[in-house]
C-alpha cells in the first residue's frame, strides 16, 4: 500500500512563522519528494468550531485566509488536495462509531488537550465536541488511510489516540484502518518556536507573532522588538544564547549562505553565539541579521500571496475541487467500515436470505 499524508489546521487565524517551520515548510518538502501516493491539507474548521461555537464568523472568514497562506507557501493544489473539514460529511460519521472505541478516562488523559482546557478556561463547563475532538482527528486521519501526519510535536497525543482507535477497531471489526505516524520537524527549533516575547509558543492571543502575510516593515518592527536576554543590559555584557528568542530563531532560520550574506564577520552560528556570549555583541546587530534572513524567506512567500490575492474566486473554486475529491476518498472508507461493522444491512443479500429462512421455518 502507498505512502499517504494528511495534515491539517484549524482556520482561528493567519498562519504565522511558528506554522511555517513547525510544519508548512515541511509539507512543501514532502508534496515536491514524490516519495507520496497523495497528499492531503485540511482546514479543520469543524475542529475550530469545538472551541469557537459562538463565533463562526471568525472561522468563516479564516478558511480564505489560511488557503492563500498555504498557496504562497508553496501548496500546490495540482499536487496536493486542500479540502475543508466541514465539506466532508462522512467524517462525523466515522467520529461516532469511533466513540464507542474510546473511553472518557483516556480522553482526560490527552495533555494537548489538558493544556487547551486551561487556557481556555474551560475547567469547569468543558464543550463535548471539544472534549472529543481527538476522536473527530482520529477521524480526518484515519478516512484517508494516512500513513503519515506531518505536524508539530503537540500533535503526538492526537496521533497516540488515533493509533488506539485503529488497533481496536482492526481487532474488533477486521482490517479496515491504517496506523498512521507523525513526523515531526528535524530541528528542535523549528520544534517549538517560541512568540516574539520569548513565551513558549507563538499566539494570536499573545499578539507574538509574525504572520507570514506581515508587510516587510511589520516584520522589522516585530524583530527589533523581540525578547532576547534581559540580563544583557550593555553591549559588552555577557549575554545567554539559550531561552534567548533571537539566537532560537537564528537555530530555526539560519543558514551558513546567510552569513557570507549579510554579516560577513562571522563564519557560522556557532562564531556569533561565542562572541555574544564572551560579551561585545549588540542585540540589534544580531536582531539586525535576523530580519534580513526572515524578510529573504518571506519575501517570495508574500509576493506568490499577493498574486492569488488576485484570484479569490479561483481560491474559492480550489477549496471546492479539493473538498469533493476528498469526500469520494472518505466514503469508501466509510462503505468498509460499515461492511465490517456489520451495519451494512441493504447490501447484505445473506442477511436477508437468512431472516427470511427463519421466518420460513417457523411459520409452517
Ligand atoms: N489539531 C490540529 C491543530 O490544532 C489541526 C488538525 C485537525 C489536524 N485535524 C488534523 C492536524 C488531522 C493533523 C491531522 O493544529
Amino acid at each position: 500500500m502507498g505512502k499517504v499524508i494528511l495534515t491539517g489546521d484549524r482556520p482561528t487565524g493567519r498562519l504565522h512563522l511558528g506554522h511555517y517551520v513547525g510544519s508548512l515548510k515541511q509539507r512543501v518538502e514532502l508534496q515536491n519528494s514524490g516519495n507520496f501516493d497523495k497528499v492531503y491539507i485540511m482546514i479543520a474548521d469543524a475542529q475550530a468550531l469545538t472551541d469557537n461555537a459562538d463565533n463562526p464568523e471568525k472561522i468563516r472568514q479564516h478558511i480564505v485566509e489560511v488557503a492563500l497562506d498555504y498557496l504562497a507557501c508553496g501548496i500546490d493544489p495540482a499536487k496536493s488536495v486542500i479540502l475543508i473539514q466541514s465539506q466532508i460529511p462522512e467524517l462525523c460519521e466515522l467520529s461516532f462509531y469511533y466513540m464507542n472505541l474510546v473511553t472518557v478516562s483516556r480522553l482526560q488523559r490527552n495533555p494537548t488537550v489538558k493544556t487547551e482546557i486551561k487556557m481556555r478556561g474551560f475547567e469547569t463547563n468543558i464543550p463535548v465536541g471539544f472534549f472529543t475532538y481527538p476522536i473527530s482527528q482520529a477521524a480526518d486521519i484515519t478516512a484517508f488511510k494516512a500513513t503519515t501526519v506531518p505536524a508539530g510535536e503537540d500533535q503526538e497525543p492526537m496521533l497516540e489516540q488515533t493509533r488506539e482507535i485503529v488497533r481496536r477497531f482492526n481487532n474488533t471489526y477486521g482490517e479496515v484502518l491504517v496506523e498512521p505516524e507523525i513526523l515531526l520537524p528535524g530541528n528542535a527549533a523549528c520544534l517549538r518556536l517560541p512568540g516574539t516575547d520569548g513565551k513558549a509558543k507563538m499566539s494570536k492571543s499573545l499578539g507574538n507573532c509574525i504572520y507570514l502575510s506581515d508587510d516587510a516593515k511589520e516584520v522589522s518592527k516585530r524583530v527589533m522588538g523581540m525578547y532576547t536576554d534581559p540580563d544583557h543590559l550593555r553591549v559588552s555584557d555577557p549575554g545567554k544564547v539559550e531561552g534567548n528568542a533571537v539566537f532560537t530563531y537564528l537555530d530555526a532560520f539560519c543558514r551558513p549562505e546567510h552569513f557570507a550574506a549579510y554579516l560577513p564577520d562571522y563564519a557560522n552560528l556557532d562564531e556569533l553565539k561565542a562572541h555574544y556570549q564572551r560579551g561585545g555583541l549588540g542585540d540589534v546587530k544580531v536582531k539586525r541579521f535576523l530580519d534580513a534572513i526572515l524578510q529573504e524567506v518571506l519575501e517570495p512567500i508574500r509576493a506568490r500571496r499577493k498574486e492569488y490575492e488576485q484570484d479569490i474566486p479561483g481560491v474559492y473554486r480550489m477549496l471546492k475541487q479539493g473538498s469533493e475529491a476528498a469526500r469520494e476518498v472518505a466514503a469508501r472508507t466509510l462503505d468498509e467500515v460499515r461492511h465490517a461493522m456489520r451495519i451494512d444491512y441493504f447490501a447484505d443479500e445473506k442477511l436477508i436470505a437468512e431472516h427470511t429462512l427463519n421466518y420460513g421455518h417457523t411459520q409452517r
